[in-house]
């Protein structure tokens, strides 16, 4: 549906459950990329764009049972293709790179196997919405759940709608995540983000230079 739309740009997704520290990185990998003069735009789903942040609002706020898996990926992919559209394919257009702190594989790994919706299904969701277009690079970062829950407790905010989620729930989407890295061995890299954030940052780097600046 889509052509390869980067004109020099590169799309750099940060995955992983909640409290693993994708936001810390993605806000300093996108520092790291300004010190070497590349123009990064940072952004984060569900959200990006005007009418992403409005479905961002539906779907994080209120009851558990609000939507069921089926409808709450669509309301992600909607979100997405918004996204995409208005944000991320322009910028890529005109050569600037993109961080984003979660995309297509948090469907994945949260509908597809936490809720249990099955991997061709939200597959077959990706492919009508989405299309070939694809990441050039994926962080995915591996943290016990309940660490990574301890450490998104301190949260105030009232999106808490996945964090509310039963253990097992985390548990099932950790092994998604590990299931999507093992799938896509070209682009995605396992991060171990039971380290420090320095270290972790510095493997970061490390590939980011290694894999895609010129
Ligand atoms: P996410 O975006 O994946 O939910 P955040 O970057 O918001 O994660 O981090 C969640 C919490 O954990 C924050 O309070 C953050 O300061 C802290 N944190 C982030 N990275 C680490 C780390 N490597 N070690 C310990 N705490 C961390
Ligand atoms: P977010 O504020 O990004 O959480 P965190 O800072 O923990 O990453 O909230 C997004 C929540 O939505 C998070 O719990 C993951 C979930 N989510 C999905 O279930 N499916 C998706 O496709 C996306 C993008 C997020």
């Amino acid at each position: 549906m889509q052509g390869d739309r980067r004109k020099g740009g590169k799309f750099i997704t940060l995955e992983g459950g909640d409290g693993s520290g994708k936001s810390t990185q993605s806000r300093l990998l996108a520092e790291f990329l300004e010190t070497r003069s590349v123009e990064t735009l940072l952004t984060r789903e569900p959200g990006g764009a005007p009418g992403a942040d409005e479905i961002r609002e539906l779907i994080l706020t209120g009851d558990p049972d609000r939507w069921d898996a089926v409808g709450e990926t669509l309301l992600f992919y909607a979100s997405r293709r918004n996204h995409l559209r208005l944000t991320i394919w322009p910028a890529l257009e005109e050569g600037r790179w993109v961080i984003s702190d979660r995309f297509a594989d948090s469907t994945m790994a949260y509908q597809g196997y936490g809720n249990q919706l099955g991997e061709e299904a939200v597959q077959r969701i990706h492919d009508f919405a989405v299309g070939s277009f694809a990441p050039d690079l994926t962080f995915i970062f591996d943290i016990p759940a309940e660490e990574g829950l301890k450490r998104t407790m301190g949260r105030t905010h009232d999106e808490v709608r996945f964090e509310k989620m039963d253990l097992s729930f985390h548990e099932r989407l950790r092994d998604g995540f590990l299931d999507i890295a093992r799938k896509n061995p070209d682009r995605c890299i396992l991060i171990d983000a039971t380290r420090s954030v320095d270290a972790i940052q510095q493997e970061l780097r490390e590939t980011v230079a290694a894999r895609l600046l010129p």
